[in-house]
């Protein structure tokens, strides 16, 4: 039998979101219900609000969560109910022509839920990265569900399911990030300090973070950075360079995406470096290199979407090093709060008040 339940809607441009009953289908093939029990609040959230994203409202907002499988639809072998579990916006297809040359992680044709969540009307919701986790059960595409130790808590667990894994990776799995590599990262907030820790994680000997908000340096500093550079006194390109013996950091992460930040990021690398662009930028950005500095430095320039994850090889290893008390998700829960808080926890975010404000449900 479908379901009523509390879910968080975006209707309209600019709207200020609303708590509003929706009805969630009982799972068909391939799918699953989750009772939702934790989801950050993410940028991108504020975007899909702000019709930054598109224009399909009404938005069923939350994307960054983990909660408890309730049911699942026939054929549905990955997960079963009462498994605990992350949701992930990369449930892989094995089909497409990056599955089939073995690198799932930039699957290009990545499933959701084929049924739709309605407003009581019958309206068709918009789920945020088809997972619209801000209510108290969402429904999916099982592979959208990522098992993990249920012993990890779900607030701090959820986190994994986008930001973090963003930062993780794009030290990780995109920048490679190698022990005694020195590494810097262009904006702390939450994707930035997760690439921070990524980086610490990986080995790297020297982690300058930079910001033009001390309160993150500060942050950064607690989460592994060795050096911060306060990117409105400093010149930031020649802190770096000063910072790693002259030369420039083995691998710099853009935890921006401006073409300003990204210009720094291109000059505070060394010879044959790396430049990983995690930052979301807008469409009317532009970039303006000299082609022959581009060939003249040689290294890579990369993008990293959702770090490069793996969910079903990420998640639960990142869960594991969590629980062993070697990877502080902890950190990056400011707060918790509840679904009726989400205007007020994008108004802490949009002043950086928070990394992340969290509803638990
Ligand atoms: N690639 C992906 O898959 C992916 C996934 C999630 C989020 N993102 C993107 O990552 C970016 C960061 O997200 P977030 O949640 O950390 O946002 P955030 O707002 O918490 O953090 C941004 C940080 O950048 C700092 N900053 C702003 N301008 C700066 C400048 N000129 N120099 C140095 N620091 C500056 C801010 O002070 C802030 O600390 C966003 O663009 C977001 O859309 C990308
Ligand atoms: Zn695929
Ligand atoms: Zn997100």
């Amino acid at each position: 039998m479908a379901q009523q339940v509390r879910g968080v809607i975006a209707s309209g441009r600019g709207e200020p979101v609303r708590i509003e009953t929706i009805i969630v289908p009982d799972p068909g093939p391939g799918e699953a219900v989750v009772q939702v029990q934790a989801c950050g609040v993410c940028h991108t959230d504020l975007h899909y609000r702000e019709g930054g994203i598109n224009d399909d409202f009404p938005f069923l907002l939350g994307h960054e969560a983990a909660g408890v499988v309730e049911s699942v639809g026939e054929g549905v072998t990955e997960v079963a109910p009462g498994d605990f579990v992350i949701l992930n916006w990369r449930a892989v297809c094995g089909q497409c022509r990056a599955c089939l040359r073995g690198r799932p992680w930039y699957c290009f044709n990545t499933h959701n839920a084929t049924q739709k969540m309605t407003l009581l009307d019958g309206t068709e919701l918009s789920p945020a990265l088809g997972i619209g986790a801000f209510a108290d059960k969402t429904l999916v595409a099982a592979g959208q569900c990522t098992k993990v130790s249920a012993e990890a808590s779900p607030a701090a667990a959820g986190l994994l399911g986008c930001g973090v894994m963003a930062g993780l990776g794009a030290a990780l799995n995109t920048g490679n990030v190698g022990r005694g590599d020195t590494v810097a990262v262009i904006g702390c907030g939450g994707v930035g300090s997760a690439a921070v820790m990524g980086a610490r994680l990986a080995g790297a000997a020297r982690i300058i973070a930079v910001d033009v908000d001390a309160r993150k340096l500060d942050t950064a500093r607690g989460l592994g950075a060795t050096h911060t550079v306060d990117g409105r006194s400093a010149d930031v390109v020649a802190a770096v360079r000063e910072l790693t013996g002259g030369f420039g950091a083995d691998v710099v992460i853009d935890a921006v995406g401006r073409p300003e930040t990204y210009e720094q990021a291109f000059y505070a690398r060394d010879l044959a470096g790396t430049v990983v662009l995690v930052g979301v930028p807008t469409p009317e950005m532009r970039l303006d290199l000299p082609l022959q500095e581009v060939f003249g430095r040689g290294g890579s320039l990369k993008s990293s979407w959702y770090g490069d994850c793996l969910p079903s090889r990420d998640f639960p290893m990142l869960i594991d090093l969590y629980l062993q008390g070697r990877l502080d998700l902890d950190a990056f829960v400011s707060e918790t709060i509840t679904l009726d808080g989400i205007e007020e926890a994008f108004a802490k975010m949009h002043h950086g008040d928070v990394l992340r404000s969290v509803v638990v449900l």
